[in-house]
């Protein structure tokens, strides 16, 4: 009788009894560390684009600020896309003829915006506003990394909800002065926490507003 089950397999049917009775818990963990996964939020991902835009080569092998390309940034909510007129200023006179840029020189033909793909895209029930951010010391890498070494753009944060609150809890810790709001290799300073005090208090920054759920859902 006692040998119809051969020892490793009362271990592995032990192991069975053990994982039937914490299936439950363990789904609901696996479903949790899921919903915060790179796997479920796109973290890390580009996007493909048509044409391949590159902001390492545009921003930082050309110099061109990101100013001229998302100009609302520092006054709208949304950052502002550019304009193909704005491509065209060189592109009427560089690589004129190449197939990479005929999705642009067709757009201007027909008048008719280029078409990107969204790489960070919130869901409609949250607000959100970049001129607030970037006019009270948050630089763009804290949300955006360094776009300046990205051939595509890649999804630097998480964006989710507690992504958002960490940064609400406690901003001193990411708050920078208004002249490295650009700077995307700006580091916290060892004394950022004072430094990061001092523009709460300057920018007037009301910390106890910051976590109502009414602030990003109107
Ligand atoms: C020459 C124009 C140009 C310049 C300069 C430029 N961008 Fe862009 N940017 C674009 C275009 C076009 C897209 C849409 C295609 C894409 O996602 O790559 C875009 C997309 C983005 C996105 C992703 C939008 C989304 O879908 O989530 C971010 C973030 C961004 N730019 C940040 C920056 C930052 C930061 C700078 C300055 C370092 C900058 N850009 C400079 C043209 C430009
Ligand atoms: C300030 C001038 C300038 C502006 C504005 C500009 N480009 Fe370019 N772009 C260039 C130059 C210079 C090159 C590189 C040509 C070379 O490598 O010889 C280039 C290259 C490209 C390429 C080829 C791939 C690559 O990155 O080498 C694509 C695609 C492109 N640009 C798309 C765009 C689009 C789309 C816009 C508008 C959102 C735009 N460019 C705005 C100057 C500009
Ligand atoms: C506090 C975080 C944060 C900061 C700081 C920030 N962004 Fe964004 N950015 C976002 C989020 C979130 C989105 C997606 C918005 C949506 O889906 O409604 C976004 C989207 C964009 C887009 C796409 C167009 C749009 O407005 O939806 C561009 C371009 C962009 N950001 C550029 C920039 C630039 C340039 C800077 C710095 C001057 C910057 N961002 C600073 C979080 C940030
Ligand atoms: C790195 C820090 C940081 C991150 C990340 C961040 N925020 Fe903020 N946010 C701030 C600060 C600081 C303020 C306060 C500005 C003020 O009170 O003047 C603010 C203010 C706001 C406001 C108030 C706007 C208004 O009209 O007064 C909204 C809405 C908001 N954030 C939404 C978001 C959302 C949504 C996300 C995530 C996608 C996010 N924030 C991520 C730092 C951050
Ligand atoms: C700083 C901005 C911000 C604040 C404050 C905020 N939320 Fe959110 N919330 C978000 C973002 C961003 C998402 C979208 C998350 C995603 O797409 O992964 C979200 C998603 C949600 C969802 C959808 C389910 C989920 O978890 O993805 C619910 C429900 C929600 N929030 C409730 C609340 C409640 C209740 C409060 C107040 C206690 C609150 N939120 C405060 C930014 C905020």
């Amino acid at each position: 009788m006692a040998q119809i089950f051969q020892p490793g397999a009362t271990t592995y049917a032990r192991m069975a009894l053990v994982s039937l009775a914490l299936g439950p818990f363990a789904l609901v963990i696996f479903a949790y560390l899921l919903m915060g996964s790179p796997y479920i939020t796109g973290q890390h991902e580009t996007v493909d684009q048509v044409p391949p835009f590159s902001h390492e080569h545009h921003v930082r092998q050309l110099g061109i600020g990101c100013a001229m390309c998302h100009s609302q940034v520092e006054k709208t909510a949304f950052a502002g896309m550019p304009a193909t007129q704005t491509c065209m200023s060189c592109h009427s006179q560089i690589w004129t003829n190449a197939a990479m840029l005929a999705p642009v020189r067709e757009s201007l033909g027909q008048n008719k915006p280029l078409s990107w793909h969204r790489v960070n895209n919130l869901p409609d029930y949250v607000y959100f506003n970049h001129s607030v951010h970037v006019n009270n010391g948050v630089g763009c890498s804290s949300c955006h990394g360094d776009v300046t070494a990205m051939p595509l753009i890649r999804k630097a944060a998480p964006m989710t909800m507690g992504w958002c609150l960490d940064c609400h809890k406690a901003p001193e810790k990411q708050l920078r002065p208004a002249d490295a709001i650009y700077d995307f290799h700006w580091k916290p300073p060892s004394d950022q926490e004072e430094k990061g005090r001092a523009l709460v208090a300057t920018h007037g920054i009301d910390k106890s507003r910051l976590l109502d759920c009414s602030l990003c859902h109107r």
